[in-house]
C-alpha cells in the first residue's frame, strides 16, 4: 500500500543531503510517499509519484518519531505523597524507591503489564516511536525477571537495573546484594535484557560496586548504561566513560572534568529534565554540555518517583526553557561511528526549525508522524549515514 503525505509545511528528514542541507535536512513545502513500512520518496509537493492513498497534512511539520532512551515503566503504585512532601521542601534522596519496590512486588503480572501498556500507549500517542525501559523495582531474582519479561513484550530496548538501590532485606549485607546482582540475578536477567544499568550515586551504589556490576554485565554480553551524579557530584560519570558505557544519565552535578571526559568519549550524556522538574533539583545547563563537545540525549525518565511523565514534547520544552538548549536543532554533531544504536539518540531537540521560534514549547502546528504498531513506518527513515535504532517498528531492516 502506498500513501502520499501531501502538503507538508516542513519535513525533517535528518539527512543533510536533503532540502536546506542542514543537519535537519529540512525540506519546505514537501511531500512524502510511504510504501508499506518504508519511506519511498520525499521531495517538493506537486512532484510526488502517484500513490494509492493521499493524506493532506495541512501545511503541518512532519518530524521523525521521538526516541525515549530512558524510562522505568514496570512499576505499581504511586508516590503522590512523596511529591507533595517535596513541594513542601523535602529533598529527594532515592528513599522512595523502596515504596515502589514494595508495591511492585505485591502487584500481579497482569497489573504490571496493564500499567506498562497504558504508559506505552501514552508514549506512542505523544510521538515516541522507539523507547527503552528498565527493571529495577523488583530487586529479587524472580521480580527482576518478571519485570524484564513484561518490558520485553513492548520493546527490544530492555535494561536490567537490579542495582537500583540495595533493598531493605540486604541493608546490613550490601556486599551480598552486589554479589547477587552481579551473579545469579544477572545470569537470570541477561538473556532478557540488552543493557545493564547501575544507579551510582549518593545513597545508591558506590563506584567500586558499580564497576563490579557493570563489568559482570559486560561479560554477560550486555551493553552498559549508568545513572550517575543525579544527587551529588561523584566518580560515576568518569566510570561510565572508562568502561565505554553507551550512556550516562542524569549528570545533574557533572563538573568540568566530567564534561571533558565525556567529550573525548563515545558516551552520551542523557539529560532528564522531568527529574529536575519533579524533584525541584538544580537544572543542569545543557548548553554547557554542548559547548564542551559532549553528545547529549533527552529522555523522559518516566517513573513514579522522580518523573511521572511520558511526554517527550514536555521534556523538550523544559530542556529548552530551563536547560538552555535551542529549539531548532536536532543535534549538535553527527552521531559517531561505533556508537551503539540506542545511544545514537543525540537529540538536543527534535522540533523542526519552523522559522517561528517560540519560547521553547513545541510549535502548535507540529504534526508528529503517526506512531504505533498499526503504522510501522513511523521510525523508518532510510538514511544510511545514521545508525538505526532497533525497535518493533524497524528491527527487520
Ligand atoms: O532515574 N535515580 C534513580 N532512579 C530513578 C528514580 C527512581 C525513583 O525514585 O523511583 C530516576 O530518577
Ligand atoms: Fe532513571
Amino acid at each position: 500500500m502506498t500513501v502520499l503525505y501531501d502538503n507538508i509545511g516542513e519535513l525533517v528528514t535528518n539527512d543533510p543531503a536533503q532540502g536546506d542541507g542542514s543537519l535537519l535536512g529540512l525540506v519546505r513545502d514537501a511531500a512524502m510517499v510511504v510504501d508499506d513500512d518504508r519511506i519511498a520518496w520525499v521531495g517538493p509537493k506537486g512532484k510526488a509519484p502517484a500513490a494509492e492513498q493521499r493524506v493532506d497534512c495541512g501545511n503541518a511539520s512532519v518530524i521523525p518519531g521521538f526516541v525515549d532512551s530512558h524510562a522505568h515503566l514496570v512499576f505499581a503504585g504511586d508516590r503522590a505523597a512523596e511529591f507533595a512532601a517535596r513541594m513542601s521542601g523535602a529533598a529527594y534522596d532515592g528513599g522512595g524507591i523502596a515504596t515502589t519496590v514494595s508495591a511492585t512486588r505485591a502487584a500481579s503480572e497482569r497489573e504490571l503489564s496493564d500499567n506498562v501498556d497504558r504508559l506505552v500507549g501514552e508514549l506512542l500517542r505523544s510521538g515516541v516511536t522507539t523507547f527503552e525501559t528498565k527493571s529495577g523495582y523488583g530487586l529479587t531474582v524472580a521480580d527482576e525477571v518478571r519485570a524484564l519479561d513484561i518490558a520485553g513484550r513492548t520493546t527490544a530496548e530492555t535494561t536490567f537495573l537490579g542495582a537500583h538501590v540495595v533493598p531493605a532485606e540486604y541493608r546490613d549485607r550490601r556486599d551480598d546484594y552486589v554479589g547477587l546482582v552481579a551473579g545469579d540475578m544477572l545470569m537470570a536477567c541477561a538473556p532478557r535484557a540488552r543493557w545493564i544499568d547501575v544507579f551510582c550515586d549518593r545513597g545508591a551504589f558506590d563506584v567500586d560496586e558499580a564497576r563490579t556490576i557493570l563489568l559482570a554485565g559486560a561479560d554477560a554480553g550486555l551493553g552498559l548504561r549508568m545513572h550517575a551524579s543525579q544527587l551529588a557530584a561523584g566518580p560515576g560519570i568518569k566510570l561510565a566513560v572508562e568502561l565505554g558505557a553507551a550512556s550516562v544519565d542524569h549528570c545533574t552535578y557533572a563538573d568540568d572534568g566530567d564534561l571533558e571526559a565525556l567529550a573525548a568519549s563515545n558516551t552520551v550524556a542523557t539529560l532528564l529534565p522531568g527529574a529536575e522538574f519533579s524533584t525541584r533539583a538544580t537544572w543542569p545547563d545543557g548548553r554547557r554540555f554542548v559547548e564542551a563537545g559532549v553528545s547529549i540525549a533527552l529522555a523522559t525518565d518516566c517513573n513514579p518517583g522522580t518523573s511521572y511523565t511520558t511526554s517527550m514534547p514536555f521534556c523538550i520544552a523544559m530542556a529548552v526553557r530551563d536547560m538552555h538548549l535551542t529549539p531548532q536543532r536536532r543535534c549538535e554533531q553527527p552521531p559517531r561511528a561505533g556508537r551503539p544504536p540506542c545511544a545514537a539518540t543525540t537529540w538536543e531537540c527534535s522540533r523542526p526549525a519552523c522559522g517561528r521560534t517560540s519560547s521553547g514549547s513545541m510549535h502548535p502546528h507540529t504534526f508528529t508522524w503517526p506512531t504505533g504498531p498499526e503504522c510501522p513506518s513511523s521510525t523508518t527513515w532510510c538514511n544510511p549515514a545514521l545508525p538505526r535504532n532497533e525497535s518493533r517498528s524497524n528491527s527487520d531492516e
